[in-house]
């Protein structure tokens, strides 16, 4: 009997050397048992604090398909909440972000301070002696098991015994403090407002897209032939625009992408790049420069803007690319529906060429005007689609399969169109699936 007509799985099976099962993409019980076993189990990123600027501030999302909200409470500290009145369940704040002094339920006009306290419910005199209502611990707002932040980056569990989040990020710390480290001021903060889709496709497929560096030069090869054209005619001393330098790399070849490199660390999380990547050649901008070369001086200066990790995913929930400032969020619906988020960072004390520079490029990559973007939506549709048929069971992680390099801190790196991310992604998958407690 085939995997795929057992009406009983071990996901453990699902996941062998240099394959996966469609199951993983397409069936909605194990799409539940990620959720219960992946997703509520270990860290996820809920926003920047930033977008809790103030004692009041929320803001709210969704994660594991539950409705949470980041706030900040009086004393200064941010807190993550379930979105979710202790009385009969209604969402307690519908607005994504806003600013509140207490919070009030809409319903029946339960208020809860800004710690989650339950402050007051109207005639209490009804709840006299019954254990529950203002003063009862039960009846406050929920806060999630765990919640930390990294310079800045929130990330929340709903498992309270997950490990201290600074270990568990592990080598992806280097890539939040050089997010940091590229303000003059040493402070980011998000900007503007989120480019937010939903894909008819499962949420790896997207995470893949990620580290997946076989296909630029394929699936968008319509965006980068007449970009080479544009290029070619341009006249020799013509200051070259943006947008052909910021897609040519797409087209860098495999070689190009071989030498990027890929490096796995952690319980899936990885980066692409380290000294290379299709961001390395964006011209220099002296007012940046100098306002960096102020505060940090020319040679930490060097060091800092030489790190091109180019995506780093902290697995499951987002992918972080420094050099222009965006941090992408994933949010599973359905096995066959995921959100994708863009958001965009600030660098503070920066010249606003930087933000100019970042919003253009998620403009011309992520936003519905994008011409090399919408190309990935199409590739997830198809590949959705496709792993229904029953053409095989199986999806290929083949690709360089044994050339590995083991690195002394721990981390294992590889050619950059190796397949080793989606391997090391589906080995943490399944010890978090296959981990029954
Ligand atoms: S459901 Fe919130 S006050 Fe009743
Ligand atoms: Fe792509």
């Amino acid at each position: 009997m085939s995997a795929d007509t057992q009406s009983r799985f071990s996901p453990g099976d699902l996941v062998q050397p240099g394959r996966v099962h469609k199951r993983v993409y397409t069936d909605p019980e194990i799409f539940e048992l990620e959720m219960e076993r992946l997703w509520r189990r270990t860290w996820l990123y809920v926003g920047h604090e930033s977008q809790v600027p103030l004692p009041g501030s929320y803001f709210a999302a969704t994660l594991a398909r539950q409705p949470v909200m980041m706030l900040r409470h009086s004393d200064g500290s941010v807190r993550v909440f379930y979105n979710r009145c202790a009385h009969k369940g209604a969402m307690v704040v519908c607005d994504e972000s806003g600013r509140v002094e207490r919070l009030r339920c809409a319903y029946h006009g339960w208020t809860y301070a800004t710690d989650g306290t339950l402050l007051h419910t109207p005639q209490p005199e009804g709840y006299a002696g019954c254990g529950f209502g203002a003063g009862h611990r039960e009846s406050s707002l929920r806060p999630l098991g765990r919640v930390a932040s990294y310079r800045g980056f929130v990330f929340a569990s709903m498992n309270p015994d997950v490990p201290d989040l600074q270990e568990w990020l592990g080598q992806t710390r280097a890539t939040f403090d050089n997010a940091v480290d590229r303000s003059p001021e040493g402070v980011i903060e998000v900007t503007g407002g989120v480019l937010r889709y939903v894909h008819d496709a499962n949420w790896k497929i997207l995470l893949e897209n990620v580290s997946d560096n076989m296909h630029p030069m394929v699936t968008h090869q319509s965006a980068i032939q007449p970009v080479r054209v544009l290029r070619r005619d341009l006249p020799r001393d013509a200051e070259i625009p943006l947008a052909v330098t910021m897609i040519e790399p797409f087209g860098g070849g495999y070689d190009f992408f071989d030498q990027i490199g890929h490096t796995v660390c952690g319980e899936g999380h990885s980066y692409t790049g380290g000294s290379l990547s299709i961001h390395s050649e964006y011209p220099e901008v002296p007012e940046y420069l100098a306002a960096m070369e102020r505060r940090h001086g020319a040679e930490r200066t060097r060091e800092i803007l030489s790190v091109q990790r180019h995506n780093t995913i902290v697995y499951p929930s987002m992918s972080l690319k420094c050099a222009l400032q965006t941090v992408r969020v994933y949010r599973p619906l359905a096995v066959d529906r995921t959100v994708q988020e863009t958001w965009t960072f600030r660098l503070k004390g920066a010249p606003g060429a930087l933000l100019e520079r970042a919003a253009f490029y998620n403009h011309l990559i992520f936003s519905p005007a994008s011409i090399a973007g919408n190309d990935d939506w199409e590739a997830y549709h198809r590949i959705q689609q496709g792993l229904v048929s029953q053409g095989s069971d199986w999806v290929s992680q083949h690709r360089h399969l044994d050339t590995v390099t083991e690195n002394s801190e721990g981390s294992r790196s590889a050619p950059g169109t190796s397949d080793i991310v989606f391997r090391h992604e589906f080995a943490a998958w399944k010890r978090y699936l296959t981990a029954e407690a």
